[in-house]
């Protein structure tokens, strides 16, 4: 079922939350693939009701960004979440959203939404915390789910989640990758045959990373340059970073010691792709 405005969500949540179900949000931008039909596969089995939220958010993109071609396709979306346990589809337009513009905002500040995408997308994870914080408000879920590809922005809301008290468990999912180990995305569309080829690079790098990492190699800037090396081996790759920090401070650090994320960033003609992995002993 499709539900577009917030009062009709409202009212459907209203009268589930007042049976006793518990509520999971699984929010997305649309153009749904396995990765988010695991997490909304995860939340049916965690939640009595599930909400899809598909809604291509303004204010995380910047002006020179892809948010007008961002893929779009509300029917399949509806026909997938569905066959993974959905049972409400929130496809609310912009102006649903934003009806007064956008002069309110929710942002987690400090060195978390400055490195790594946020180096290259000042404005992104402001966007993003704030169409969360209203999706949140909104569905007022006990559970809410994101995938670990985007692990920034999970260790984002993380924050804003424990800066704010609200009472809700994000329950952070595995990335889930083709058969070549290249991690789902919406974007992978966009790759042309010889990109999408080469772009396997960048899981490959991150597991040789891993492995150097558990025979012994410690040393950040080492780590860095064997995968970055590897990613370089791809003629397409245009690399934007590649950086391991503490997980999920997103502190910097000199040596692994606990929970670290290698992740890079690396663009293949107008495709940037992201990717990652966790550094653990
Ligand atoms: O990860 C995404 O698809 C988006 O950033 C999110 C969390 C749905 C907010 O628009």
């Amino acid at each position: 079922m499709i539900i577009t405005t917030i009062k009709e969500l409202r009212d459907y949540l209203d009268t589930h939350r007042q049976a006793g179900k518990t509520i999971g949000l699984v929010p997305t931008m649309g153009f749904l693939h396995e990765g988010h039909l695991s997490l909304i596969r995860r939340a049916k089995a965690g939640n009595d009701i599930v909400v899809v939220s598909d809604f291509v958010n303004p204010t995380q993109f910047a002006p020179n960004e892809d948010f007008e071609s961002y893929p779009r396709n509300i029917e399949r979306d509806e026909r997938l979440a569905t066959g993974a346990g959905a049972h409400a589809i929130f496809y609310p337009s912009a102006e649903e959203m934003y009806p007064h513009g956008s002069s309110t905002f929710v942002e987690v500040t400090g060195d978390i939404t400055r490195v790594l995408c946020g180096a290259s997308r000042p404005t992104h994870f402001k966007g993003v915390t704030t169409v969360v914080a209203m999706l949140f408000n909104i569905v007022q879920p006990q559970k809410a789910y994101f995938g670990q590809k985007d692990a920034q922005q999970a260790a984002v809301l993380m924050k804003m989640v424990t800066d704010l008290h609200m009472d809700i468990d994000l329950v952070v999912c595995p990335i889930v990758r083709e058969k070549d180990g290249l991690a789902m995305s919406s974007r992978n569309t966009y790759l042309s045959a010889a990109e999408r080829a080469q772009a396997p690079i960048l899981n490959r790098a991150l597991r040789e990373g891993k492995a150097a990492f558990e025979k012994g190699e410690n040393s950040v800037e080492e780590l860095i340059q064997l995968i970055t090396g590897k990613i370089n081996e791809a003629p397409l790759a245009d690399i934007d970073y590649v950086s391991i920090y503490a997980f999920p401070s997103l502190e910097t650090i000199e040596t692994v010691e606990e929970k670290a994320l290698a992740a890079v960033a690396v663009r293949f003609g107008k495709t940037r792709l992201i990717d990652n992995i966790i550094l653990e002993k």
